[in-house]
């Protein structure tokens, strides 16, 4: 059976060939090459080498050379069509019944690129003749240098219906090629002849990642509708398979180790102006399955741009959501979030290159997208809504096909659970004698974290969080300024922060966040204050966040207050025990007894979040 040659590149496309020789070769990458020991003859030192880009292999020992599929052939003993059919299969591709009109239309396709290039030709042509001078002159304006139009073949096609068809029709390109291409629009009336589809516009090509033209997309001059219209699909075109500029960043992307994944072209130039040439787009959808894969043949993480207003907090967290079920060890992607409304050639323009270095210095992981996926707006208040926390968290992580990547995740979000929520909290039913307590000490992962025990810095986060939520709550101070009036902070500089807030409020009555904010900058708080409203600390409490109701900020501080306070007799009972070990006085055992029967009482009259499953079992 014959396959066509562009099934043939599909299953190429879709199927590393590093990857699969890696399950029989160890491979070591190096440059755009892996290499490895020869598998096809006896060797010690490596002569095999794996070039991904041109998907072939070559053995310089033994002159061993082929494709994906000649490698299973010979390592697995199969027939071509055998290998074909196994890869394809792997790769998720049906194997295509091959016809005669199938056959004849793969002829024609190879005549596409041809037409592709001949289009390019023309409207890049067009930007520079007199009736380009609008499209030149926006382009120039918009800050795209001569060099990068150049550099990505921008061109233009004029508004008229039969531009490109009567040129390119000199060349003796068919009406019939060109509407195959994409380029030309049949009517349906099949009487009518067929006219430019791209009119009025500013051209940007595709190409797919060899750096053939597949298809274009074109850019309004002006305002209008459509902004951009692209080239429908083809059979040289499948959008979600390609990037825009892929070619041009796959080279910059090996260099840096990652690729920027912007939402738009004219984003994706200027951020190649500034620097970042490893800047792609996907063409007009939301990023799919094989563009992550395409991308991932190159680079282990790209990180992706998104805007950080909703709308483009929520295109983040389906991104994350939807690479789920592909992760891979060392796959993944991460997240960068641009200031709201703004977007990289924007942001650009407003403040150079220097604060997209700034946003990237802030990507988070897939793994944090998914957390903050299933905190955001959900209480986390009560037992019972950590308890849905923890369900959701762990039903995102089912959806990971890998098994190791899988564990992982389970294990990152178990642990993390355990820090922000239950290594507080003692657990019911093993209520005899010290045993108790002996739980609660730190887990080793825990007091592996810093040199400094895990219980202090929970105790520091805690007193942080008791009086962040004031500052971000003024109108709390009624309610808890007097339970915080008194208490006192083992550490000293929020406790000074602490009385300042306090005295501050208490003297001038109805202040605003913004207002008592301002004065405790004023007064020499403010590297104490960014660290009180740092991720830490706001995600142990999102309940103190200023945009949050402030009877959820109430609960939460009262909530706070109470784990505090268990926190400290837990420190006191441990001090006295240490005490008792070296120094056995009956006054230091009546000391630890009553203490413990405080603890208890308090337990009792609380009732406590239950047993949180495996979350961490002792
Ligand atoms: P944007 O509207 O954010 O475009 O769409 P942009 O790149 O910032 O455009 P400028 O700066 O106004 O020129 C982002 C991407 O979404 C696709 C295009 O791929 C665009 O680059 N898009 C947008 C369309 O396919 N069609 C449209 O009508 C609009
Ligand atoms: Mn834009």
């Amino acid at each position: 059976m014959a396959f066509s040659p562009r099934f043939l590149d599909e299953v190429k496309n879709r199927i590393g060939l590093a990857e699969v020789v890696g399950r029989r070769v160890r491979l070591v990458k190096k440059g755009r090459e892996h290499t490895g020991l020869c598998p096809f003859h006896n060797e010690k030192t490596p002569s095999f080498t794996v070039n991904e880009d041109k998907g072939f292999y070559h053995c310089f020992g033994c002159g061993e050379h082929g494709s994906v599929f000649d490698f299973v052939m010979k390592t697995d003993n199969l027939s071509f069509p055998e290998a074909v059919e196994r890869l394809a299969t792997e790769a998720g591709l049906e194997i295509p019944v091959e016809t005669p009109e199938e056959r004849q239309r793969q002829e024609r396709a190879k005549g596409l690129y041809d037409v592709m290039v001949a289009a390019c030709a023309y409207y890049e042509k067009q930007l520079r003749m007199p009736e380009g001078k609008d499209a030149l002159d926006y382009l120039l304006n918009r800050g795209i240098t001569e060099n990068s139009i150049e550099h990505f073949h921008l061109g233009f096609a004029a508004d008229n219906l039969g531009g490109l068809k009567a040129a390119l029709a000199r060349e003796n390109i068919s009406d019939q090629l060109m509407i195959e291409a994409g380029l030309l629009i049949q009517p349906d009336d099949p009487s009518r002849s067929p006219y430019d589809r791209f009119r009025g516009r500013v051209m940007f090509p595709i190409t797919d990642r060899r750096g053939r033209i597949i298809a274009f997309g074109g850019r309004i001059l002006g305002v209008g509708e459509p902004k951009y219209l692209n080239s429908p699909e083809t059979p040289l075109f499948h959008k979600g398979y390609n990037l825009y500029a892929f070619r041009q960043a796959v080279e910059a992307a090996r260099q840096t180790g990652t690729i920027l994944v912007t939402e738009g072209y004219t984003d994706v130039i200027a951020l190649h102006q500034a620097g970042f040439k490893h800047a792609v787009a996907p063409l007009g959808t939301a990023l799919t399955e094989d563009q992550i894969k395409l991308m991932w043949r190159v680079v282990s993480e790209p990180v992706l741009c998104f805007d950080g207003d909703t709308a483009g907090q929520r295109a983040a967290g389906r991104a994350a959501e939807r690479t789920l079920p592909i992760l891979q060890p060392e796959k993944s992607l991460s997240f960068v979030t641009l200031p709201e409304g703004e977007d990289p050639d924007s942001l650009i323009k407003a403040k150079g290159a220097q604060a997209i270095e700034e946003v990237l210095a802030q990507a988070v992981p897939l793994s944090e997208i998914i957390w903050r996926l299933e905190t955001h707006g959900h209480r986390l208040i009560t037992p019972e809504d950590q308890a849905g926390f923890e369900k959701r968290l762990r039903e995102s992580t089912k959806r990971i096909n890998n098994e190791t990547v899988q564990k992982y995740y389970l294990n990152t979000f178990k642990s993390r659970l355990w820090d922000e929520f239950l290594k507080n909290q003692p657990k019911q039913g093993a209520k005899q004698g010290t045993k108790r307590y002996e739980r609660q000490k730190p887990s080793v992962q825990m007091a592996e974290k810093s040199g400094v025990s895990a219980q202090i810095d929970t105790i520091w986060i805690q007193q942080a969080i008791l009086v962040a939520t004031l500052i971000n709550h003024p109108e709390l101070f009624d309610t808890i300024g007097e339970q915080l009036g008194s208490l006192e902070f083992s550490a000293s500089d929020l406790d000074k922060l602490r009385q300042e807030v306090l005295k501050t409020l208490a003297s001038s009555s109805g202040l605003e966040f913004q207002a008592l904010q301002d004065h405790l900058i004023d007064t020499g708080f403010s590297k104490l204050m960014n660290g009180l409203l740092s991720r830490q600390v706001i995600n142990h409490a999102h309940f103190a966040r200023p945009d949050e109701h402030s009877d959820v900020a109430r609960k939460g501080w009262e909530q706070t207050l109470r784990l505090f306070h268990r926190n400290q007799l837990l420190e006191e009972i441990r001090a006295v025990e240490e005490e008792l070990a070296e120094n056995p006085t009956p006054e230091a055992f009546e000391l630890l007894k009553a203490l413990k029967q405080t603890a208890t009482q308090k337990e009792d009259a609380e009732e406590n979040p239950s047993n949180f499953g495996d979350a961490k079992s002792a």
